[in-house]
């Protein structure tokens, strides 16, 4: 076990000699600081299932170091059998969560490099794959950085923020999207006072966005998911900062369960609404919020965990979506590694990627 400064390391990687996928076993955090190295297909859809690695960008990058670091175990064929493997571990990996785009927009990636090499033997592929595979870590790191700079231009020295789940550099490689803005503040010696919400059931709130900006020394304070109006009403809040999964054409937006309820509190009380969203998560193929799958979670997760001894009665029937849909029109703005995009979101997104 390490003990270390998260702040320092990424999140997701690739160990550059050996091939293997190595991430932060976000289960584990904050007791224990431990990295899994990963290579087989199996492991590695499991890591995602479980939400070892989480977090929409970060499950990205994973499937893509993923997918490598389990094809580069393939004997050295033609192009055929190798191209029949990937195929069928692609299939396999993407199945691992339904809603965060990124795993399928990571893999799809991948895949366009074996499909666009029709001929080239199994060595070839692997080192191909190997090169996309870094960058579409390297790009995470750049897209948010950006998002970072891009979302300090709507902050001010001092502000309140209020977010919801972790959008942290734990759900990316380095510096997340929602509190990428806060982390790059701090560098130049900006003050924000981050108000958390534990989020409930799995408490990505409490246990890595708490972790994370007490990690970075940002001034936090974790409040259960109710208490966000009673903040929001003393006039602690001067912006909402959250992350997404997937968001649709038309702007809805879909992210951790309760977001939509910070949202519907954010327009009440005044206060802006930001969307971090890198462009991997706009899924233009999806018309609208009613079109985004949402995973579906054991009950176990609201009956059991975190509790000493069960305290639902058996048998209660439980709903347990792990994610909610904010209406495009309860949104202030995007923060894109392109720029802040305003309403109407349509129209904008259609230029953005017709570019
Ligand atoms: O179930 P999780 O923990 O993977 O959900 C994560 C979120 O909802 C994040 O807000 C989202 O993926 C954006 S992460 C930059």
């Amino acid at each position: 076990m390490e003990r270390t400064n998260i702040m320092l390391q990424d999140t997701v990687t690739m160990d550059e000699r050996t091939g293997e996928l190595v991430i932060i076993d976000q289960t584990r955090l904050p007791g224990e600081t431990v990295f899994l190295r990963l290579s087989g297909a199996e492991e590695i859809h499991r890591a995602i299932r479980t939400l070892q690695v989480r977090g929409a960008p970060a499950i990205g990058v994973a499937a893509a170091i993923g997918i490598y670091a389990a094809c580069r175990r393939l004997p050295d064929t033609d192009y055929e059998p190798f191209a029949r493997e990937f195929f069928r571990i692609r299939d396999y990996l993407a199945g691992a969560r339904p809603t965060a785009v990124n795993l399928v927009w990571a893999l799809e990636r991948m895949g366009r490099v074996v499909r666009e090499n029709p001929g080239r033997g199994a060595r070839e592929l692997k080192a191909l794959l190997r090169a996309e595979a870094l960058e579409i870590r390297d790009e995470d790191i750049r897209v948010c950085r950006s998002i970072g700079e891009n979302g300090l231009t709507l902050l001010r020295d001092g502000d309140g923020i209020l977010t919801h789940c972790n959008a942290g550099q734990l759900a990316t490689t380095r510096y997340g999207t929602a509190l990428a803005p806060i982390h790059v503040g701090r560098e130049r010696g900006m003050r924000f006072h981050v108000f958390t919400d534990e989020t409930r059931p799995l408490l990505q709130g409490a246990r890595l966005s708490a972790y994370e900006l007490a990690a970075d020394g940002v001034e936090t304070t974790l409040i259960c998911d109710n208490m966000a109006s009673s903040v929001m009403a003393r006039g602690w809040v001067r912006a909402v900062l959250v992350g997404c999964d997937r968001v649709a054409a038309n702007g809805d937006t879909a992210n951790k369960i309760g977001t939509s309820g910070v949202a519907i509190l954010a327009r009440h009380y005044g206060i802006p609404f930001y969307v971090c969203a890198p462009l991997s998560t706009v899924d233009m193929a999806c018309p609208d919020g009613g079109s985004i799958e949402i995973e579906q979670r054991a009950a176990e997760e609201v009956t059991e965990l975190w509790y000493e001894k069960r305290m639902a009665p058996e048998g209660v029937e439980v709903y347990n979506p792990a994610f909610d849909v904010t209406d495009a029109a309860l949104i202030t703005a995007f923060i894109t590694e392109r720029g802040v995009i305003r309403p109407p979101f349509a129209p904008a997104f259609q230029r953005l990627f017709a570019k």
